[in-house]
Order: structure tokens, then sequence, then C-alpha cells
């Protein structure tokens, strides 16, 4: 599989930490210092696919395609607009793919690593040759702006990367989930509610719609899981830590970012970050900052990259791709 194009767009309208502690008892201190953080982008107006299709656009200009070769569209999101048509079949039309099969994959944060996985084995059984692959969230609609400990840290915005079938270049992956733990980080809950139930019936999950984050669980979970998959990737791939040029992991928190790279034992440098702008966008994150490094020209000279996402379900992997 190889990286054709890539892009990314976020909303105009910026929010500062000094913005949320207006409606929140935070400050600017404490959201840097705990989690790196300095601005996100709030959505007014715009949905998730909106947001994707200017982010799709931008990466089939990048890969100098046009929107009728892609032959399927992955979308990456636990917030889209319609459970109904799906988010990839909204995408379709807006930027007229009029050949591709279009659906959409819910893995959390995890989602692009995911979809990115699914657009390879797509590629490689030669049911597609090129695929567009997008991560995109509008976050804001469900973080509970009343809870401090958890809206500080998101943002909205997409990511997209075009993908093409060859057998050149190598790709490994590993992923993992742990369904047991899927507590520690819920929200989007619907309720089995009509006029057939009971109301005492009127179940399921929980009456949950907005995000709740267990953090501290989430951090001790990412700390330990990230490195472990990272490892196993490289293991795959015959590589060391050192090998890889790039590891663009899950932008969630700065702390996060640093530990990894510690318990790899690699310089920080070859961990990018910019989650100081854009907050945790969840399956945007990871194609958020390729496209960033991709045209900024970090990207020019390497050979190996390796992606890892952590997030809700609980779901995790990390994927090594030559670019
Ligand atoms: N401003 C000021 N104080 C705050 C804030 C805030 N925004 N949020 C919490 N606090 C307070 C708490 O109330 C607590 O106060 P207390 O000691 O008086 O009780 C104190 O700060 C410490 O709170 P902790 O939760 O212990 O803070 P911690 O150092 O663990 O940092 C954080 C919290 C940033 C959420 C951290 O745990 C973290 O980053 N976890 C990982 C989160 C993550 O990666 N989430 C993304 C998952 S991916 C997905 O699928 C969506």
């Amino acid at each position: 599989m190889k990286i054709l194009g890539s892009g990314h767009y976020v909303p105009k309208n910026i929010v500062t930490n000094d913005d949320l502690s207006k409606i929140v008892d935070t400050n600017d201190e404490w959201i840097s210092s705990r989690t790196g953080i300095s601005t996100r982008y709030i959505s007014s107006g715009e949905g998730v696919s909106d947001l994707a299709s200017k982010a799709a656009l931008l990466a089939l200009e990048d890969a100098n395609i046009s929107a009728s070769e892609i032959d399927m569209i992955l979308v990456a999101t636990m917030t889209p607009d319609s459970m109904l048509p799906n988010n990839a079949s909204i995408i379709q039309k807006n930027i007229g793919a009029i050949n591709a099969t279009c659906f959409d994959i819910n893995a959390a944060c995890s989602g692009f690593l995911f979809a990115l996985n699914t657009a390879h084995a797509y590629l490689s059984s030669g049911m597609c040759k090129t695929i567009l692959i997008i991560g995109a969230e509008t976050l804001s609609k469900i973080v509970d702006w009343t809870d401090r400990s958890s809206c500080v840290l998101f943002g909205d915005g997409a990511g997209a990367m075009v993908v093409t079938a060859d057998d050149s270049k190598s790709f490994y992956s590993v992923s993992g989930s742990d369904g047991s733990k899927g507590h520690v980080l819920t929200g989007g809950s619907t309720l089995l509610k009509n006029m057939l139930v009971n109301k005492e019936e009127t179940n399921i999950l929980t009456d949950n719609y907005y995000m709740h984050m267990d953090g501290q669980e989430v951090f001790k979970f990412a700390v330990t899981k990230v490195p472990e998959c990272i490892n196993k990737v490289l293991e795959k791939a015959s590589l060391t830590a050192d090998d890889i040029d790039y590891y663009i992991l899950h932008q969630a928190n700065v702390r996060i970012i640093s530990s990894v790279a510690k318990r790899l034992g690699v310089s920080p440098e070859k961990l990018p970050v910019n989650l100081n702008k854009y907050g945790n966008t969840s399956a945007a994150t990871i194609p958020i900052l390729f496209d960033e490094l991709r045209k900024d020209g970090t990207l020019d000279n390497a050979k190996y990259i390796v992606f890892s996402g952590f997030g809700g379900g609980l779901t995790w992997g990390a994927s090594l791709i030559e670019l």
C-alpha cells in the first residue's frame, strides 16, 4: 500500500484555554501543564461530513487524482451527522466519487488506524485499487461542556488520506480491543424507547449521551498499550525502534506521547505533536498530523513511519508503513 496524498480541514472557530475558563472552573496553566493543549477548533454550523468533504478534496488534489478514480471511501468517526445515510455516502455525494463503495467505521480514537488496516486488507485482496480514508469528528456535540475534567481535552476536525495498492511497499499492523474496559470511556448512547416498551423496561446501556471518561485509567492504559503494540509491530517487520523515522501517535495528551518516547528509547523529536493547536480530535488526530508533516516537508526523506492509536472500546493498534 502506498500513500498518494493527504489533506486536513478544521473549523474556523478557535477556542482558547482562557475562553474555557469562562465556562468551567479551569485555567490555562492547568490545561497546558496537564495536557499540552492551548487551543482547539470548534464547529459552528459544519457537520462531520462537511469537515470531511473539505479534507477529502484537499487529499485528492494532493494525490493528483479525480474523485471518480476512488473505489472506496472509509470514514472513521464516532460523531456521525446521521446513522442513515452513513457519512461516507454523504461525502461521496459532496465530492462526486461516483465509483466508490462507502461505509463508516467506529473505533473511537483508534478509528483512523482501523480504517487504514481495513483499506490495506481491501487493497491486498485485490477488491479495490484506490481508497479514500478519512478520520473526522465533531466531538463538540457529545462533550459535556459542564465537566472540566473532559471538556478541555477535545476539538473538532478532519483528516484524509488517499492510498493505492503497491506491493513494493511494506505494511505491518497490530491491533486489539478489550470490551471489558468499555466503561472507561463512554458516550453517545441511545435508548430503547418507543410506545411498545414499558417505561420501566426503557433500558439499555445507560442514558449516557455525553462523553464520560476515567482520565487516569485511560492514561495508564495508553502508556502501557501503545509502546507494547509498537514493539510488536516492529518485531513483525524485523525493524528496531531506531529504524523508524517518525511515530505519528494519536494526539490525546503530551505526557502520554513523552512517556511512549521514553519507553521506546527514542528521541522525542521522532514523536511529533500538534495537539497544542487542535486538542484531541479523536479519529482525526493521526491524519491531520500526517498531513501537516507531509506538507511542511518533515517526511520528505522519511522511509518508515509508525501510526499508533488508542481509545474508547477500549481499542488500540499500531501500523508500520513504508513511504
Ligand atoms: N482544570 C482545573 N482542574 C481540573 C481540571 C481542569 N480542567 N480537570 C480536573 N481538575 C482537577 C481535578 O478535579 C482534581 O482536583 P482534586 O485533586 O481537588 O480532586 C485535580 O485536577 C487532578 O485531577 P486528575 O484527574 O487526577 O488529573 P490528571 O493529572 O490525571 O489529568 C487528564 C487529567 C488530563 C484527563 C489525564 O488523566 C489524561 O490525560 N488522561 C488521558 C485522557 C485521554 O487520553 N483521553 C483520550 C482518550 S481517547 C478517546 O477515545 C476519546
